[in-house]
């Protein structure tokens, strides 16, 4: 007998997981189908979270070795323990997945490990980990997949020598040579931890720049912050393949618009070229679901009905792929299920890239406003003018608002430094809020904080920055 469910979900990362406690708080019978062995997805088990525990370990390292003399703290020699540094990850990774265990079992969600496939309208079958199949009947199904790293023609991913995100984080040795193909978000995070443990770290990117997506003046700024860290930009160059030796990689290369090869030796590759959408042998054909060439789930609704009782969230379907996305659209999907009110604005979704500086950004950027012929003005603050950032000896970036020139409505917000990841939250709650950049400009900010830099970027939107 198939047990019948509101809501089964197909995924258990952060669209799955937020869809599936919404939808338990909120009354429904619901479970979730996890092929891992753990919950949390590509975010906790081999993307946000255990970079970050890289990142924040790595960034210590270096600033005890970079910092501390100039701050009055004296060292002994610093050593890197690389067992050590990849048990906590694993501790910080194992804590948050068992937490969501926790808030399954507190919201009665039933957790079900196996592999979902889709047969039919009201019907899926979980292959199940433990060995046979479970059908469930149910009112919703919910696609939350996710999505894959892309891979390259020619090069074979090994997830030791040549790697994703995957093995990236989980490397046992620190590499004397490592090549990042893809100047994105992944590549620079993991070029950044490797740099700082002591890796060489050279960068091959296909456009002339770095960070596609982000404001340009941002990414400048960026390419010059981590070519001091010693990170070697090589843009406009296309991969064209990764050469195995016993003793080395041999990575070739060619430029972009054409010319001679050049080969560059490694000794791990990174391929961080971006991720596709994850829903091969889902079943979709059995509802009628289409998808794009690229894996993406087709929408009918425009935001994440995919068929009549057929829902998808997160990066299998449009919108950006970040984890926050992911859970705004299952929390979204779960309340219009219920009947409630559910929609996620996707201008709205801040881009964080936790890098040292950092970057962060939220709405338009000054391209995408010319491009669409929207006249605005700019108020910018550099970190090297506010007095905690000076007093802390972390002056690099600068915040910029952009807003609209006729109205003051903050459009768009651009800022690199320390802690901006931070501090891009007050601008994405003053957008929901339809803000002016005056509002910005005339709300208390404390001092000395960072946040001194937003609010007077703010003010520079009308001329008004008190800079020296
Ligand atoms: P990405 O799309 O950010 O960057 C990929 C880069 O590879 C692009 O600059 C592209 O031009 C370049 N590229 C493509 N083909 C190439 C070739 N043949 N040779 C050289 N360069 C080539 O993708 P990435 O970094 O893999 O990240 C995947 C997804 O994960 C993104 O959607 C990203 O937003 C998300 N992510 C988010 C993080 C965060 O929010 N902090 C952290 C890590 C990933």
């Amino acid at each position: 007998m198939a047990e019948t469910y509101d809501v089964v979900i197909i995924g258990g990362g952060p669209g799955g997981y937020n869809c599936a406690i919404r939808a338990g708080q909120l009354g429904l019978k619901v479970a979730c189908i996890e092929s891992r062995g753990t919950l949390g997805g590509t975010c906790l088990n081999v993307g946000c979270i255990p970079s970050k525990a890289l990142l924040h370990a790595s960034d210590l390292y270096r600033a005890a070795q970079e910092d501390f003399a100039g701050l009055g703290i004296k060292t002994g020699k610093l050593e890197v323990d690389i067992d050590q540094m990849m048990a906590q990850k694993n501790d910080a990774v194992d804590g948050l997945t068992k937490g969501i265990e926790f808030l399954f079992k507190k919201n009665k969600v039933d957790y079900i490990k196996g592999r979902g496939k889709i047969l039919g309208p009201g019907k899926v079958e979980a292959t199940l980990t433990e060995g046979g199949t479970q059908t469930f009947e149910t009112k919703n199904i919910v696609i939350a997949t996710g999505s894959e790293p892309v891979g390259l023609p020619g090069i074979e991913i090994d997830e030791e020598r040549v790697v994703t995100n995957t093995g990236a984080l989980s490397l046992t040795t620190i590499p004397k040579r490592l090549i990042l193909i893809g100047a994105g978000v992944i590549g620079l995070e993991m070029g950044s931890v490797w740099a700082r443990l002591g890796s060489e770290v050279t960068v091959v990117e296909y456009l002339d720049r770095i960070l596609p997506g982000a404001d340009d003046e941002v990414a400048k700024e960026a390419q010059r912050a981590f070519k001091k860290q010693g990170l070697t930009f090589r843009l406009g160059m296309k991969v064209t393949g990764v050469e195995k030796l016993k003793s080395k990689l041999k990575l070739s290369m060619e430029p972009a618009k054409g010319g001679e090869t050049e080969v560059l030796d490694a000794d791990v590759v990174i391929v961080a070229v971006g991720r596709r959408a994850y829903t091969d042998g889902l079943g979709l054909e059995n509802v009628g679901v289409t998808t794009d060439k690229r894996g993406v789930v087709q929408v009918t609704d425009g935001h994440f009905k995919a068929a009549d009782g057929v829902w998808a969230v997160g990066d299998c379907i449009h919108g950006p792929m970040l984890a926050h996305k992911a859970e705004d659209d299952g929390t979204a999907v779960a309340e219009l299920i219920a009947g409630k009110a559910g929609h996620v604005d996707y201008n709205l979704v801040p881009s964080v890239v936790y890098t040292n500086p950092e970057i962060a950004w939220v709405g338009k950027t000054e391209e995408q406003l010319k491009a669409a012929g929207v006249e605005y003005v700019k108020g910018k603050f550099p970190f090297m003018a506010n007095s905690r950032a000076r007093t802390n000896h972390e002056t690099t970036g600068f915040v910029k608002i952009l807003a609209d020139k006729a109205t003051d409505q903050i459009l768009g917000a651009h800022m690199i430094g320390t802690g901006v990841g931070e501090m891009i939250a007050e601008i994405c709650v003053a957008m929901e809020f339809g803000a002016s950049s005056e509002d910005i400009a005339r709300t208390s900010h404390a001092h000395p904080t960072l946040s001194e830099a937003v609010r007077q970027a703010a003010m520079g939107v009308e001329g008004w920055t008190m800079q020296m």
